[in-house]
């Protein structure tokens, strides 16, 4: 992580960033609107909120970009009315354009998470994914997220990276990135032009954008500093994260047309049986700090 200085700066490379990035999201990250998107998310879900999934009222998406998580959320039933926010008018964009392909209807406003355009008490769940660690100001952040839930509403934000995790995955991506040679000629595959499919964004934005890779003590700490109640974070991911990085970074090597259909099929199984692993065997036991993402819920009493 190379991270710019200032307040000013971090949103206006955040901002870059994202608007150039929007167009190759999707398919940069297999972002999905089908039953595999929609089991992911849920699956987030009852990680953090047991049985109590919704269906939620009115739900806003902090940094929502092209609409993953609420999207998702709306179409299987457990989001009745979706407001969508993101720094990035660009991934708005994006996010609009696949709300109305999808037929959910959605209000949408480009701001930043620390001053949201909303009066207080709103909305009965504020959520987030894979957004806490660009915002420079948690502390302020999170007290916007209180101010504008009603009272008993949740909070609920998965996908952020520890620091542990994020230290574990620079071994697999290193590892990939000197065996990529190799594995482009077994998979007589040319090497991309523009490796990382980072669309028209500048690839040294992308290392400038994450301000945070946490503790879970960082994220309890600003959640009750807040106000909220019932605090709890989990971690999610540790053997699936090592696979799924070691394939990504193989991938962002080559040319995307290139790469056979069948390592796409093996890379993508094995990153859903490595999840499961991970689900049923690991994540109940080992410490969350040392898994790749942590997710946190809370309320507002
Ligand atoms: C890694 S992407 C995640 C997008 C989406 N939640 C997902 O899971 O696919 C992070 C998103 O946070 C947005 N973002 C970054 N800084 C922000 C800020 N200060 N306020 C609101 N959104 C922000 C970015 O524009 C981007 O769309």
């Amino acid at each position: 992580m190379t991270a710019p200085g200032t307040t000013e700066e971090i949103l206006d490379v955040n901002t870059r960033y994202h608007d150039d990035a929007a167009a190759t999201y999707d398919a940069k990250w297999g972002i999905d609107f089908g039953e595999i998107g929609a089991e992911q998310v849920l699956t987030k879900l009852r990680k953090v909120l047991g049985r109590e999934v919704g269906p939620f009222g009115d739900v806003l998406e902090i940094g929502a970009g092209t609409g993953y998580f609420s999207l998702n959320m709306a179409l299987t039933g457990h989001a009745e009315r979706v407001t969508a926010v993101d720094i990035s008018p660009g991934m708005l964009a994006v996010l609009e354009a696949n709300a109305r392909r999808l037929g959910v209807p959605v209000t949408t406003a480009a701001c930043d998470a620390t001053s949201l355009p909303f009066p207080a008490e709103s909305f009965d769940l504020v959520l987030g994914h894979a957004v806490l660690h660009h915002l420079p100001h948690l502390d302020q952040a999170f007290a916007e997220f209180h101010r504008v839930l009603k009272p008993g509403g949740r909070l609920v934000f998965a996908g952020e990276p520890s620091r542990v995790g994020d230290r574990l995955a620079t071994y697999p991506k290193t590892w990939a990135w000197r065996a990529s040679p190799l594995w482009r000629r077994l998979m007589r595959a040319s090497e991309a032009e523009h490796p990382g499919q980072h669309g028209d964004a500048d690839p040294i934005l992308e290392t400038m954008v994450d301000v945070h890779a946490f503790v879970p003590d960082d994220l309890t700490t600003h959640a009750r500093a807040a106000g909220f109640e019932d605090v709890g974070v989990r971690g999610e991911e540790l053997l699936a994260s090592w696979f799924g990085w070691a394939n990504r970074s193989l991938e962002a090597t080559a040319n995307p047309e290139e790469v056979p259909w069948a390592w796409k099929q093996y890379a993508y199984r094995g990153y859903l049986a490595f999840q499961a692993v991970d689900r049923f065997l690991l994540e109940g036991r080992l410490p969350p700090a040392i898994f790749y993402n942590l997710m946190i819920s809370a309320r507002k009493g």
